[in-house]
């Protein structure tokens, strides 16, 4: 594509501010009222082409950031003004959200229509996302736009004097992958039964831009909102791409980590988040590289195209503007492991691919009969085991409702310790991975969803349900 490569700055999703805010009747503690209206928009991303259109949440993508204090409690109208046929959904990817807001496919909003979803954001501070759920069209209302981030925080972490600030020191990074077609309109992810892997690396919706930092420690968090790329990321000068510069990866899907875990390579896929400190201190006057690893270091099935091993430019100033009076402790906190449930594994999930569409052990989701894969008794802990026997395919394994503790994984890498030392809604199963992960079931009872990641999979039709019941005594 005719596009130069760093030219263009990063973009910082806007934050978003309440429309209100009015006092829980009964608690007397803050509700924020927001209104999102989902609507249609043209961007000029290549310079040489015509304008791409896309979808997003208040005409953008990524959608506006809302941040929010732990507890205090948000409600969100989601308005869908996209003016054709397109149904929407809205899922808080993350959020232990009661099972009517949780975004349940089939419970879709129709143009001219808006749904308010509630939000308890009782969870300790961490990265969420709310992105599209619609029924069999999740993939294509995703990657035209529905997607944006959702940020807890609490006096615990602020307290850690991390480094901080929204958009200055504290950076959101959207990471998606994309196909455009010669007219600069995006490619349909429609006909494709697979993966659309992308040619195009784009972070917060701009192809391969650049970051002006400063010689100081910066918090970046990652989400891998692509609908089916994987990224091994790493580090290296833009004068010495062979050698790789270590960082700290500080958080995941919920929240901090237990302590920092040091890493010159960061394995991310679809819907994961994994939150890193870099530190350009060493670094003033130079230029620094993020990059992906081809072929996702041999875990991932990715198509690579000429420029996917790259992803975005820093480059570095002279000198602060102030001193990083920043730190990142030796501890993060306690994460809440679940006790041990017991014995193996209490259900056994395996994904596959049978009779041309992407299943959960034979079921597919349009199956309503049998969609129904597990009873879980609300409250307990229970181990699952996930089996991706294929070679061709990489599922990244949602558990609505949950956060898990990766227990084990077969393939040679295990359980990379960044996985183990926080919680996880996502987990990565790649080729002929077994892994077995333990989640409290709490703490609402309902009808969940639990699906690949992939977002053609999850469209076609690798998802199934399961109830958490209330326990009768
Ligand atoms: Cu991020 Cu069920 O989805
Ligand atoms: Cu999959």
């Amino acid at each position: 594509p005719p596009l130069e490569l760093f030219s263009v700055p990063l973009p910082i999703p806007p934050v978003k501010e309440p429309k209100y805010i009015v006092p829980n009747p009964e608690t007397g503690d803050d509700i924020q009222y927001y209104e999102m209206e989902i609507q249609p928009f043209s961007e000029q991303i290549y310079p040489d082409l015509g304008l791409t259109h896309m979808v997003g949440y208040d005409g953008m993508s990524p959608g506006p950031t809302i941040i929010v204090p732990r507890g205090t409690e948000t409600v969100v109208r989601f308005v869908n003004s996209v003016g054709n046929t397109s149904p929407n959904s809205v899922h808080l990817h993350g959020s232990f959200s009661r099972a009517p807001f949780d975004g349940w496919a089939e419970d879709t909003t129709q143009p001219g229509e808006y749904k308010d979803y509630y939000y308890p954001n009782r969870q300790a501070a961490r990265m969420l996302w709310y992105h599209d759920h619609a029924m069999s069209i999740t993939a294509e209302n995703a990657y035209m736009g529905q997607a944006g981030v959702y940020l807890i925080h609490d006096p615990a972490e602020d307290a850690l004097n991390l480094p901080s600030g929204y958009g200055e020191f504290d950076i959101p990074m959207v990471l998606t992958a994309k196909r455009y077609n010669d007219d600069g309109t995006l490619f349909s992810t429609n006909g494709e039964l697979s993966s659309l892997f992308g040619d195009v690396i784009q972070v917060n919706g701009q192809p391969w831009p650049f970051m002006n930092v400063q010689p100081r420690k910066y918090r970046f968090r990652f989400l891998d909102a692509a609908v089916s790329r994987s990224f091994a990321l790493h580090f290296a000068l833009t004068d010495d791409t062979a050698t790789d510069i270590p960082f700290q990866v500080i958080a995941s899907d919920a929240g901090l980590l237990e302590e920092p875990v040091d890493t010159e390579v960061l394995h991310i896929s679809m819907a994961e988040r994994y939150e890193i400190v870099f530190d350009f201190s060493n670094f003033a006057g130079q230029s620094i590289d993020l990059l992906n690893l081809p072929s996702v270091d041999g875990l991932g099935t990715d198509t690579n195209y000429v420029n996917t091993d790259k992803v975005m430019r820093f480059i570095v100033a002279d000198e602060t503007e102030a001193p990083d009076t920043s730190v990142v402790p030796a501890t993060l906190r306690d994460v809440p492991f679940p006790e041990p449930g017991s014995g193996d594994f209490d259900h056994d999930f395996v994904f596959t691919r049978t009779n041309g569409q992407w299943t959960i052990n034979g079921i597919v989701f349009t199956d309503v009969e049998n969609r129904l894969l597990a009873n879980v008794p609300r409250g307990s802990v229970q181990r699952w085991r996930l089996r991706n026997p294929g070679g061709g395919w990489t599922h990244p394994i949602h558990v609505h409702l949950v956060d898990m503790r990766v227990i084990s994984r077969s393939s040679a890498r295990g359980v990379e310790p960044y996985e183990a030392a926080g919680l996880k809604d996502v987990v990565w199963l790649a080729r002929q991975e077994t892994v077995i992960v333990e989640a409290h079931f709490a703490p609402f009872p309902g009808v969940y969803m639990m699906h690949c990641h992939n977002l053609i999979h999850e469209d076609h039709d690798m998802m199934a349900a399961f109830n958490v019941s209330v326990l009768a005594d």
